[in-house]
């Protein structure tokens, strides 16, 4: 675990750039700093490797005050991801990524192994090991950052906006591949970012930083979406914060209604003079997965067409804001609850994803272990 105590940096010409600031940083866990530019958050990151050295206070790694390492075994323990990814651009894609264990003195072969099988693990194509950076797309490009800052296996990973480069696609599909590594490796992760919805995606714990360097909120996001400490943080949050806070719901509990779906070969007829064929119900096929929706009302005795039913969600794996999501884009009004393999467990309405959220606020008010609440939200 890393713990910055009451650390400040005051610069040679009187700039504070991190005022006191105490920090608890997990293992296992991404720890993600955010706040607007100038807030403090590379000189923090830069003062857990030692590049920058602290005006007052301690930084320890596992209880150790990291003064009393030599900085070349503490730099060694410490993957660092910079900005733009800041490759070697007179090197191979491969020999970029074995940087770090070929200074730690592996065999170069050892090195390049190693090399081939974090691009695997990173997502990148084989084919592109003898490749120079600038051959590379940008998201490409982070890839290869990511995984030089992870080629020596260190406990302890710095990232300072390794994903800021690129459009909002590819650096959604990064944070995702960072979540599955770290899934895997469970690692120590402080993660640099001025992008909330970034803090908000890949962070198990947000450490909000307002300008001057002091600690606006250090909490889950999920937490700092229903209860942001100040008005900064608010703002910084954005206009949206109670939909973006349903991400964190699960639709476990959702009361799915299964009285409007029917599968193919229902009698139809016999079906369009009883009551519930006044709402419009969702065809299965055999097997239970969704066809379309179906208006009784207006039936003719012929095969009907169907109104596309959209996109359905998973249940217990897609979140409230997914299902609130879909009952909104719903023809029907009616977001359609599928299993893991697409079969209708039932619908639910946006009243019914309503009830729901009601119920998990008392829960949480009665603060009650938040056992709805999946660990990490992001679909
Ligand atoms: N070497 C330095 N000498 C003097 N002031 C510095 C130095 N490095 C950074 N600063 C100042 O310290 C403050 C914090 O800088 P820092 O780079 O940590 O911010 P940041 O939060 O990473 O910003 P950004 O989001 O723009 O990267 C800024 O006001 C900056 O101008
Ligand atoms: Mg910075």
């Amino acid at each position: 675990m890393i713990a910055i105590e009451d650390v400040s940096k005051r610069y040679a010409d009187g700039t504070v750039a991190v005022d006191r600031l105490s920090l608890e940083i997990p293992n296992h866990s991404i720890t993600v700093l955010v706040g607007p530019s100038g807030c403090g958050k590379t000189t923090t990151l830069r003062m857990i490797n030692r590049m920058v050295e602290p005006s007052s206070g301690t930084i320890r790694v596992d209880g150790e005050d990291i003064t009393r390492r030599p900085v070349n075994a503490l730099r060694q323990s410490m993957g660092y991801v910079i900005q733009n990814a800041g490759l070697f651009q007179h090197r191979t894609i491969l020999d970029n990524i074995a940087t770090v264990p070929r200074l730690l003195g592996w065999s170069k072969e050892r090195a390049r192994a190693r090399a081939a099988e974090l691009m695997e693990r990173v997502g990148l194509d084989p084919g592109m090991a003898r490749r120079y950076p600038y051959q590379l797309s940008g998201g490409q490009q982070q890839r290869v950052g990511v995984a030089r800052a992870l080629a020596a296996d260190p406990p302890i990973l710095l990232m300072d906006e390794p994903f800021s480069a690129v459009d909002p696609v590819v650096r959604r599909g990064l944070q995702e591949e960072l979540l599955r590594i770290q899934g895997e490796l469970g690692k120590a992760i402080v993660f640099v970012t001025h992008d909330m919805d970034e803090a908000i995606t890949v962070g198990d714990r947000v450490a909000v930083l307002r300008t001057g360097g002091k600690l606006a909120q250090f909490a889950a996001p999920d937490e700092l979406l229903s209860a942001p400490a100040d008005a900064f943080v608010e703002e910084f949050l954005g206009g949206d914060r109670g939909i973006r806070g349903l991400s964190f719901l699960s639709t476990r509990d959702l009361a799915l209604d299964r009285s409007q779906v029917f599968p193919v070969g229902t009698d139809w007829e016999q079906l369009a003079g009883q009551k519930t064929a006044q709402a419009p119900v969702l065809v299965t096929d055999a097997d239970g997965k969704p066809l379309g929706w179906a208006d009784l009302t207006v039936w003719t005795g012929e095969v009907q067409t169907l109104e596309p039913y959209g996109q359905g969600f998973e249940v217990g794996r897609d979140s409230l804001r997914v299902a609130l999501d879909r009952a909104v884009l719903s023809p029907t009004g009616q977001a359609v609850g599928v299993d893991a393999s697409g079969r209708v467990l039932g619908l639910a309405g946006q009243e019914t994803v309503a009830t729901a959220i009601r119920a998990a606020r008392q829960r949480r008010a009665a603060d009650t272990p938040q056992e709805s609440a999946p660990a990490k939200a992001v679909r």
